[in-house]
C-alpha cells in the first residue's frame, strides 16, 4: 500500500497552485524571507477591498502584531458589495438545507444569491441599528445552522459590531458566562433548532441565561421564528427578527473601520476554568482566511463547497463564511446531524446539490466508515473533486477511506491543522502540488513559520517530538484575549523563546514532529485541553463544574484515545466524607457538567478515587491518571508522588 499520495495529474493540471505556478509565483521562497514573506502577505491583502490603504503592513512588537496599519475597510464589502459589480450578483452565496422537523415535509432548501445575501445582510445591519447597536459595540449570535447564522454575524460587520457566535450546544450557564465576559449589547437567537428529529429550545436557553444580573449588558434579543414553537417573548427586551427588519432602514452604507478592528471574538477553552475571548483583527483575519481558502481549496468558481463545521466554531466562522464568500464562492449549509434521518445523508446531499469539496472533521469520517461503504457506494459522488479534513489528527486508515471510498481515489485530501487562535489554516498539502503522507498535515504554507523545538528554544531533530511554535507573525493571528491582555501574553507567548534573542515565539499547545522529509506530524495537546470530536475542552472547565455539585470534594479530568471521537473524557472524582458513590450521584454529575458547559462535554466515564495522586506541592498528577484512564496501569516515573496509597487504590479498582 502506498503511503504517498502525489496529486492526480488531472486535478494538478488545472490548480490554481501546481508545480508550475508555485515557482512562477515565487512561493518557494516566502516562508524563508522575511522580506519574501511581507511580501506575499502584502500581495494576499490587495485582494480584499480597502476603503484606504495601509501605511505600515506591519507593526510588530511581540507579542503584539498590528498588520496594515492605517488601513480602513468593511468585512461585508469584500465578501459581499464587490461581487454585485460582477457576474457572481446572481451567483448563489448559500445553498442551506434544513433538518426536517418532526411531522415537516421530507427537506427544506434555501438558496440566496449574493445579491439576495447582501440584501438580507443590509436590512438585518439596519434592524441591528434601529436598537441601538453602534460600531464597536458586541453582539451574541446563539443560532442554529441556518443563512441567518450567517447574514446576522455580516451584519455586525456591516456596522463595525463586534460579533459573538456562541455554538448552540452551549448551556444557559456557559452562555451567561460569555455575554457577561464581552459585555454583549444584543442576542441573536431563533426559537429552536432542529436536531435529530427533536426541537433544541434555544430562546429558553437564551432567558435562562439572561435571568441574572450579570447579563444585564443585553437589551434586547432578537428572536427567529425557525421551529415554530411557542417561546416567551420578554415585552420592550424581545423582538422577532421578521419585526426588526420590517421597519428597519438598510444599512447600504457599511460602515469602515481600522484594519485592526475587531471583526469578532469567539471564545475557546485554555488551561483554567474560564474560556478565553479570542479576539480577530479585521483586515488580518480576512486576508489569511481569503488566501488560505482561495490556495489550500483550490478555489474555482464551478464550485459548491461544504464545510460541515457549525458556525459556533472557528471553522465555521473562517470556511463556511469570510473565507469563501471573500472569494465568491457558493457553500452549502446543513442544519442537522450527519447521520440523520438516514446513515447515508451526507452522500446524499452531495449527490442532490453536487458539491465538489467537502471539508469535515475525522470524528464524522470515523462515524462514517463504520457505518459501512455501503451506505457511500449508494451514491454518486462524481461531483467531488476535493476533500478535507479539520480538527484533530486523523488517522491514516481513515485517511485512506476516505480518500478511496468517499473520494472514490480521484480526490486529493487536504489535512489542515491550525487552531481558534490562529484563525486560519497553517499546514497542509496544496492540493495540485504537494505529495502527501496520509495522516500528516504536511507543511506551513507560504507566509507562515512553523517550527518544532525543545522547551529552550532550540530546535528538534528530523523524527524528534517537540513543541510546535510559530517564530514570525502572520496576518490572522489573534490579538488578544477580549479584556485580558496579560493573559494573552501568559497563555501564548510566555513558554518558548528564541534561544539566542530572547524574542517570545507563539507556543500552539501541540505536540508534533517533522520527518526525515520535512512533512509535519501533529501528536495533539500537550496542555490540560483535550480534543473530543473536534471539539476543543478544557479538562479544567468541566473539573470546575464537577466540583460545583455539592458531593464532591476534588475532581481531575483527563482525555484518552477513542476510535471513533479521537479522544473522551474521564473524570476521576473524589467525594465528600459523607457522600456514599452511587450510578445516581454519576448520572447527576454529568448533568452537572452538561449544564454548565453543554451535552458535548459530558464525560464519557466518571471514575471514583479515594485520593487523587498529587505531588509534594499539592499538584494533581494528571499524567498519572492519563496512563491509568489509557492503559489501566502506570508505568511511568513516580518519584515526585507523595502518596503512593492514591494511585495503588486506583490501580486496584482499575483490575477488580
Ligand atoms: O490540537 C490541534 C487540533 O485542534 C486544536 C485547535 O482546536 P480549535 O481551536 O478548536 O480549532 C479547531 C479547528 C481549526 C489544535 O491545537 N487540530 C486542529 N486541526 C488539526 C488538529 N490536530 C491534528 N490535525 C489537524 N489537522
Amino acid at each position: 500500500m502506498s503511503d504517498r499520495y502525489s496529486p492526480p495529474p488531472a486535478f494538478a493540471a488545472r490548480a490554481r497552485i501546481n508545480a508550475d505556478t508555485y515557482s512562477a509565483l515565487g512561493l518557494d521562497r516566502v516562508s524563508d524571507d522575511d522580506a519574501e514573506r511581507l511580501a506575499y502577505w502584502s500581495h494576499a491583502a490587495e485582494a480584499l477591498t480597502w476603503r484606504s490603504h495601509w501605511h505600515t503592513l506591519l507593526d510588530w512588537q511581540a507579542p503584539r502584531a498590528r498588520w496594515f496599519v492605517g488601513g480602513t475597510l468593511n468585512a461585508t464589502e469584500s465578501c459581499l458589495d464587490r461581487h454585485l459589480s460582477t457576474w457572481r450578483r446572481n451567483k448563489a452565496a448559500i445553498i442551506w438545507e434544513g433538518e426536517p422537523l418532526q411531522g415537516e415535509r421530507p427537506t427544506e432548501v434555501r438558496t440566496l444569491t449574493y445579491q439576495q445575501l447582501h440584501d438580507e445582510v443590509c436590512r438585518f445591519a439596519g434592524a441591528l441599528q434601529n436598537l441601538g447597536v453602534e460600531t464597536g459595540d458586541r453582539v451574541c449570535i446563539y443560532l442554529p445552522l441556518v443563512p441567518e447564522a450567517v447574514i446576522a454575524m455580516l451584519a455586525c460587520a456591516r456596522l463595525g459590531a463586534t460579533h459573538s457566535v456562541v455554538f448552540g450546544g452551549f448551556s444557559a450557564e456557559a452562555l451567561r458566562d460569555r455575554i457577561h465576559d464581552s459585555a454583549c449589547k444584543v442576542v441573536i437567537t431563533a426559537d429552536g433548532g432542529a436536531r435529530k428529529g427533536q426541537i433544541v429550545r434555544l430562546k429558553d436557553t437564551v432567558d435562562q441565561a439572561l435571568s441574572d444580573q450579570r447579563t444585564s449588558s443585553i437589551r434586547h434579543v432578537v428572536v427567529l421564528k425557525r421551529t415554530g414553537h411557542d417561546v416567551k417573548m420578554v415585552p420592550e427586551r424581545d423582538l422577532w427578527w421578521d419585526e426588526a427588519t420590517a421597519n428597519a432602514k438598510p444599512l447600504y452604507q457599511a460602515v469602515y473601520v481600522s484594519a485592526e478592528h475587531p471583526l469578532f471574538i469567539l471564545y475557546t477553552s485554555g488551561t483554567t476554568g474560564k474560556p478565553k475571548g479570542v479576539v480577530h483583527s479585521t483586515g488580518g483575519y480576512l486576508t489569511g482566511v481569503s488566501r488560505s481558502y482561495r490556495f489550500v481549496f483550490d478555489h474555482k468558481d464551478q464550485d459548491i463547497f461544504w464545510c460541515s463545521a457549525d458556525v459556533g466554531w472557528v471553522t465555521g466562522h473562517s470556511y463556511v463564511a469570510y473565507g469563501p464568500l471573500c472569494n465568491g464562492a457558493t457553500i452549502f449549509l446543513y442544519e442537522g446531524a450527519p447521520t440523520h434521518p438516514e446513515p447515508n445523508r451526507f452522500w446524499d446531499m452531495i449527490e442532490r446539490h453536487r458539491i465538489s469539496i467537502l471539508y469535515t472533521a475525522p470524528t464524522a469520517i470515523r462515524t462514517f466508515m463504520r457505518l459501512g461503504d455501503h451506505h457511500v457506494r449508494r451514491h454518486d459522488l462524481s461531483s467531488l473533486r476535493l476533500l478535507g479534513s479539520v480538527g484533530e489528527p486523523i488517522n491514516p486508515e481513515a485517511w485512506r477511506w476516505y480518500h478511496d471510498v468517499v473520494g472514490g481515489g480521484r480526490c486529493p485530501i487536504v489535512d489542515t491543522w491550525w487552531q481558534t487562535e490562529t484563525g486560519s489554516i497553517m499546514a497542509s498539502p496544496l492540493p495540485g502540488l504537494t505529495t502527501t503522507k496520509p495522516g500528516s498535515c504536511m507543511k506551513a504554507l507560504p507566509g507562515i513559520d512553523l517550527c518544532v523545538v525543545r522547551a529552550d528554544g532550540t530546535a528538534c531533530d528530523p523524527s524528534e517530538q517537540g513543541l510546535l511554535v510559530s517564530r514570525k507573525p502572520w496576518p490572522s493571528m489573534m490579538q488578544t484575549v477580549w479584556g485580558d491582555d496579560e493573559r494573552y501574553r501568559q497563555a501564548y507567548w510566555s513558554q518558548i523563546k528564541d534561544p539566542v534573542t530572547g524574542q517570545p515565539w507563539y507556543f500552539t499547545g501541540d505536540g508534533a514532529r517533522f520527518d526525515e522529509d520535512g512533512a509535519l506530524w501533529i501528536a495533539g495537546r500537550v496542555d490540560d485541553v483535550v480534543n473530543v470530536a473536534g471539539h476543543r475542552l478544557g479538562t479544567a472547565e468541566i473539573e470546575s463544574a464537577l466540583v460545583l455539585h455539592p458531593a464532591v470534594a476534588e475532581a481531575a479530568v483527563v482525555g484518552r484515545p477513542d476510535e471513533v471521537r479521537g479522544q473522551a473524557v474521564v473524570a476521576f472524582v473524589t467525594l465528600k466524607a459523607d457522600q456514599t458513590p452511587s450510578d445516581a450521584l454519576k448520572a447527576a454529575l454529568a448533568k452537572q457538567v452538561a449544564s454548565e458547559i453543554g451535552s458535548f462535554a459530558r464525560p464519557d466515564e466518571i471514575r471514583w478515587a479515594g485520593a487523587l495522586p498529587k505531588t509534594r506541592s499539592g499538584k494533581i498528577m494528571r499524567r498519572l491518571l492519563r496512563e491509568l484512564a489509557t492503559k489501566g496501569r502506570v508505568d511511568g516515573d513516580l518519584t515526585s508522588l507523595e502518596d503512593f496509597g492514591a494511585i495503588a487504590a486506583l490501580q486496584k479498582d482499575d483490575e477488580s
